[in-house]
């Protein structure tokens, strides 16, 4: 298979590679650049599990190509201090702080697409309403927490 060599900053840190054309950019995160933070459920677009951010954009990695990151600055859950923009707290931000209290998780897949997500979304949006913190959640399947405290927890941390 035909490989392109990419330039890409994951999480602040420098990376060139050698990839094929057709690899994902989630299996490149999670294989070549060493991000075990990201999950990958559905991959195909659907659950929102592998959410990072892409200069800037929330993006799905399982439905973009590694390729398609040349040049660009890629964050994953270990940039979430960055995309709350507060150093964390016994090494936890906020966002996290308030889902262990709320019990937002349960398996703890979708997790890190959703704090990631969120980040981005409350960045953007600091004090949305019930309606639209649903609506942001669209995007985002949770298999095991039902929802409620996912709901309570961003609600406790809107401003
Ligand atoms: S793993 Fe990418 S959206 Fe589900
Ligand atoms: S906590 Fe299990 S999928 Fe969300």
């Amino acid at each position: 298979m035909q490989c392109l060599d990419i330039r890409v900053i994951v999480d602040g840190k420098a990376l060139t590679a050698t990839v094929p054309v057709r690899l994902l950019l989630s299996d490149f995160l999670r294989e070549q650049a060493g991000c075990g933070g990201l999950h990958v459920a559905c991959g195909h677009g659907v659950c929102g599990a592998c959410t990072v951010v892409l200069d800037d954009v929330p993006v799905r990695a399982c439905l973009l190509l590694a390729v398609q990151a040349d040049g660009a600055a890629v964050q994953t859950i270990a940039s979430l201090p960055q995309l709350e923009g507060c150093e964390p707290e016994r090494g936890l931000t906020p966002l996290q702080q308030s889902f262990r209290r709320y019990h937002a998780l349960q398996c703890g897949y979708c997790t890190p697409g959703l704090l990631v997500a969120t980040a981005k979304f409350l960045a953007g949006c600091p004090s949305p309403d019930r309606a639209r913190i649903l609506e942001h959640l669209n995007g985002h399947l949770c298999r095991c927490s039902g929802y409620a405290n996912i709901i309570a927890a961003i609600e406790a941390v809107r401003a």
